[in-house]
């Protein structure tokens, strides 16, 4: 365990160090407040214990710094009786508890220890709950595509940093379900994600919107109003079709990237902000550019992690795994399933609604069912069967489709094949050739 002593009492800070130093206690001793500030920026300390009346920067101040600096760190600070007042203001701060000079041994290693078990109470929640975000966040994208794979493992990357994401994608592709697996797998999560559609707003009220407006600031701002960048804080930000923000707002979006402060219309006043900026679109941002609609140096700043969501057609093995979850979603507790015919035409299917399409289409069939098994002829009149080319490419992904449907089948049937076969609306007899023929071992 790792202190950090800081006392200009130079008799008391070198008999609390050997003390310390004598329980086993990895110590580094300072004298003053900056000092400590510098350490702590520098080390990794579990337990800051600091005098109230210090040089340069006192007790109360470094608690403070200290408090946005490491918020895990635990902080007991050690007073004089004439402080006792400030100590208990401390405490109500942040700090962990004071001691009162002079003190016993024994009450300072109780007040460590104490101190160093909540902290590992904290951090073994801390953990708990990363791991918690990292299986809500991950389990809602649906897929175990190749290209779904990487996905999931570029978002378990860039999520615990604090860089600014660009995510592309067609339209309904899932880019806000990425944004928000990233959100719930940062250590933001315990603050909110905001999302904010670009192109839901005229200019005037998206600026309000984003940045906030003070009373006054134009004919019917009746009072003061907090823009998302300020909702958001401590959180995430998603700027969802960011391509159409308007150039004047791109500027303006620019400066807060870069200082990290909002002056919200109508103000002359800068606020801080603490966001992470997560952008997304479904144009190419970068011809956006080139044809002078979009800011280069703007695209540069959010570009600073690309991710891009693979189009469905791309991935269409994950469409037998995505029609089970939104059939288990959308009709829990039925039997309703697809016939092998409709499920390859799906398969072939070019989705240009991509994910959000196909949701839409299972909803629509399941709403209007004649019965327990979807077919063919339950499709809508307007949807549009590509031709039976057997091109090599759909032969492939046909072949990954079916093995991954007799899959879902038998999760669902417990591993059950006569149930299995049933679920798929094939004899028995041909499941036992595919699960040969896939090499699946299932028993009854
Ligand atoms: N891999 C997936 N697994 C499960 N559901 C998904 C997946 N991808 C997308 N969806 C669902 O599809 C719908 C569309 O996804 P989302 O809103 O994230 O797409 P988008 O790319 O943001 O679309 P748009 O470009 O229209 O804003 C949502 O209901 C989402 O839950
Ligand atoms: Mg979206």
């Amino acid at each position: 365990m790792r202190i950090l002593l800081a006392d200009d009492d130079t008799a008391l800070r070198r008999v609390l160090e050997f003390k310390l130093k004598k329980n086993g206690f990895d110590v580094t001793a300072v004298a003053d407040g900056e000092e400590a500030l510098a350490q702590v920026k520098v080390g990794a300390f579990d337990l800051l214990l600091a005098d109230i009346r210090m040089p340069r920067l006192t007790g109360i101040e470094l608690l403070e710094k200290v408090r946005t600096l490491e918020p895990s760190l635990k902080v007991i600070l050690m007073t004089a009786y004439a402080t006792v007042p400030q100590a208990v203001e401390a405490v109500k701060m942040g700090a962990f508890d004071y001691l009162t000079k002079p003190f016993e041994d024994e009450q300072l290693l109780m007040t460590i220890d104490q101190a160093l078990k909540f902290k590992r109470l904290e951090d073994e929640n801390q953990r708990l709950k990363t791991e918690l975000g990292l299986r809500s966040g991950l389990n809602e994208i649906i897929g175990d595509s190749e290209p779904v794979r990487e996905l999931k493992e570029i978002i378990t990357q860039v999520a615990p940093t604090d860089a600014t994401v660009l995510i592309t994608g067609e339209s309904g592709s899932g880019k806000e379900l990425v944004a928000r697996a990233i959100h719930a797998l940062s250590p933001r999560s315990t603050a909110q994600m905001v999302a904010v559609n670009c192109a839901a707003l005229p200019r005037d009220l998206l600026e309000s919107e984003l940045f906030g407006h003070v009373k006054g600031a134009f004919t019917g701002a009746a009072k003061d109003k907090r823009g998302k960048f300020e909702i958001a804080g401590g959180g995430t930000l998603m700027l969802d079709e960011i391509s159409e923000l308007a150039f004047d707002l791109q500027a303006k979006l620019l400066r807060v990237i870069q200082e990290r402060i909002v002056s919200p219309v109508g103000s002359e006043s800068n606020r801080e902000v603490d966001v992470r900026i997560i952008a997304a679109t479904n144009l190419n941002l970068k011809k956006r550019v080139s044809e002078g609609k979009f800011r280069e140096d703007l695209y540069y700043r959010l570009n600073v992690i690309p991710i891009h969501v693979p189009s469905l057609r791309k991935r269409s093995s994950d469409i037998p795994l995505l029609v089970s979850h939104f059939l288990s979603r959308l009709a829990p507790r039925t039997e309703v399933r697809l016939d092998a015919e409709l499920m390859s035409i799906l398969a072939k299917h070019r989705w240009p609604g991509n994910v959000r399409e196909l949701e839409n289409l299972i909803e629509r069939m399941v709403v209007l069912r004649r019965g327990d098994t979807l077919t063919k002829a339950d499709l809508p009149h307007d949807f549009s069967i590509e031709s039976e080319k057997a091109d090599v490419q759909q032969a492939v992904t046909f072949h990954e489709a079916e093995k991954s449907l007799i899959l879902n089948a038998l999760e669902r049937s417990n591993g059950n094949r006569t149930k299995a076969a049933e679920l798929l609306a094939i004899p028995r007899h041909v499941l036992l050739y595919r699960l040969k023929k896939y090499g699946i071992v299932a028993e009854d």
